[in-house]
């Protein structure tokens, strides 16, 4: 059987690697940060990731699955190695790809037999053919070493399922040998029915970009049809469902509030208009500047409705409880969030923020520590003059808006994620509001729309008794003469 090797244990590596190890093969993990390795080591995952604890520790414990940090042992172990360190924004948003360069210059000259090496990171396109002609230079005297790409598509909070069972498996390849080993490797999940898609490098790179701009687009759609909800008194969430009926379209990622954040979809989207712009292709993809500009407005607008409500101006004045720290629900990843965004903006402009995070609090508090971080949901709108809910855990939809009441100041809650009841709020008498989705006690004060002004040329007069009948006046009489 196989042995693997995966480079690079944050989200990717840590999940790909326990998965491989779930799917039967024996796994090397290596990561250049020891804490992170020691920990892995003795089974405990360094981040809020449901089910890869279990997992992980089960494999360890097994003796399937180890970590260290020696690419020369890894060099030495595998037949298989999955490159998934990580692909940080650089200059200009640009991908950096230093980390990829550093995990091939500490590997490939010490393999000692014939491999493959497959790309995991999200890359740009052409990655893989300049990595092609670094392996050549650095590989031993007689050592044949191939280059794959099959880039991931996990979500956070659910990578363990998405990793065992791939939604679809994309091969670049460039050798038989190449495809022949990575569908020994992902011989479960195709056998239980996973698409595989065979293609090229630059193919399977741009597969992954395109993917995660194509969420953000569809995200940023439903972001500016809330921006028009709100002008008109329609309903976003409403509009959102019917749009979903329609399964050429899907109403999966048509969630309207506060945007996308994380570690993907916003550094993604940026990448991609980088190397489309390095390419001379920067038009092609000038859309994706609005789709980022859609998406941060989502959160400013947030800031400033807060403000205003404190009193605007340049001292607003007052105590915001916030719901929510991580970009998401089920994950304590805070890179780019929205919610954290948002509260750094509120108390840079002055206002006390406590936040309260199921998972996040650690890693929120060690980006910002001039935030103060509550134990409880409860605790967090102590004396609050404004909440704001602004990441779906499941936990919030569970609150007692009844209690909460008594807690809080001010009465004054924003659902920034749509994703909240509002009929026991209202009854417990909050004043709701929610972003682009028409809340039933304030439809009263919604905008009304300018009436449309038609350009048609109106229909010419038909004098009464000449109009000749309708079909529907012609069967009627019809059913009455029957009748
Ligand atoms: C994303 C891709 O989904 C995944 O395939 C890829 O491998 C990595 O990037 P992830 O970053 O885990 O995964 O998050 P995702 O579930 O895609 O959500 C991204 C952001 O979009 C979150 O901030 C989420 O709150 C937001 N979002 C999602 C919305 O605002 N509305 C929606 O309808 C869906």
């Amino acid at each position: 059987m196989l042995r693997i090797s995966v480079i690079g244990t944050g989200y990717l590596g840590a999940t790909h690697a326990a998965g491989m190890a779930e799917l039967g093969f024996e796994v090397l993990g290596v990561d250049n940060n020891p804490a992170k390795a020691a920990a892995l080591s003795a089974g405990q995952v360094p981040f809020h990731e449901p089910g890869l604890p279990e997992l992980l520790a089960g494999h360890v414990a097994g003796g399937r699955l180890r970590f260290g940090t020696s690419l020369v042992e890894a060099a030495e172990f595998a037949d298989v190695h999955f490159l998934c360190v990580g692909t940080p924004p650089g200059v200009n948003g640009a991908a950096d790809l230093s980390q990829l360069y550093s995990a091939l210059e500490g590997l490939v000259p010490h393999l000692t037999r014939n491999c493959l090496i497959v790309g995991k990171s999200t890359v740009p396109v052409g990655t893989a053919e300049a990595l092609t002609a670094r392996i050549a230079e650095l590989a031993p005297e007689g050592i044949s070493v191939d280059l794959a790409w099959n880039p991931e598509f996990l979500r956070e909070g659910h990578a363990v399922y998405d990793t065992l069972h791939p939604n679809r498996l994309v091969f670049g390849v460039t050798t038989p040998d190449a495809e022949w080993a990575l569908r020994q490797v992902y011989a479960t999940p195709i056998a239980a029915g996973s698409p595989v898609v065979i293609t090229n490098m630059p193919t399977a790179e741009l597969i992954k970009v395109s993917a995660n701009a194509f969420l953000a687009t569809k995200i940023s759609f439903i972001n500016a049809m809330a921006e028009l909800c709100d002008l008109t008194g329609a309903d976003v969430t409403l509009l959102a469902d019917a749009l979903g009926h329609d399964d050429r379209i899907g109403r999966k990622f048509l969630g309207a509030g506060l945007g996308y954040g994380g570690g993907c979809l916003p550094k993604d989207v940026r990448a991609l208009i980088a190397r489309a712009t390095e390419l001379g292709a920067g038009e092609s993809v000038e859309f994706l500047r609005d789709i980022d500009a859609i998406n941060l407005r989502r959160r400013e607008r947030v800031v400033e409705e807060t403000l205003a409500l404190l009193g605007g101006g340049h001292r607003p004045s007052g105590r915001v409880g916030v719901l929510g720290a991580a970009f998401k629900p089920l994950s304590d990843d805070v890179r780019d969030s929205p919610a954290l965004d948002v509260a750094r903006r509120l108390h840079a402009a002055g206002v006390d923020v406590t936040v309260f995070d199921p998972a996040a609090t650690v890693p929120a508090r060690a980006v910002a520590p001039q935030l103060v971080f509550a134990a409880t949901a409860a605790a967090a709108l102590h004396e609050a003059d404004v909440v704001l809910h602004l990441t779906e855990w499941r936990e919030f939809r569970e609150l007692d808006p009844a209690f909460l009441r008594t807690v809080a100041r001010g009465r004054v809650l924003i659902d920034a994620r749509n994703t909240l009841d509002p009929e026991p709020w209202l009854a417990a008498g909050w004043d709701f509001r929610a972003m682009g989705r028409l809340v039933e006690s304030r439809a009263a004060s919604a905008p009304r729309v300018a009436p449309v002004v038609t350009a048609y040329p109106k229909p010419p007069v038909v004098p009464r008794q000449l109009a000749a009948p309708s079909p529907l006046t012609r069967l009627r009489a019809r059913v009455r003469r029957t009748a």
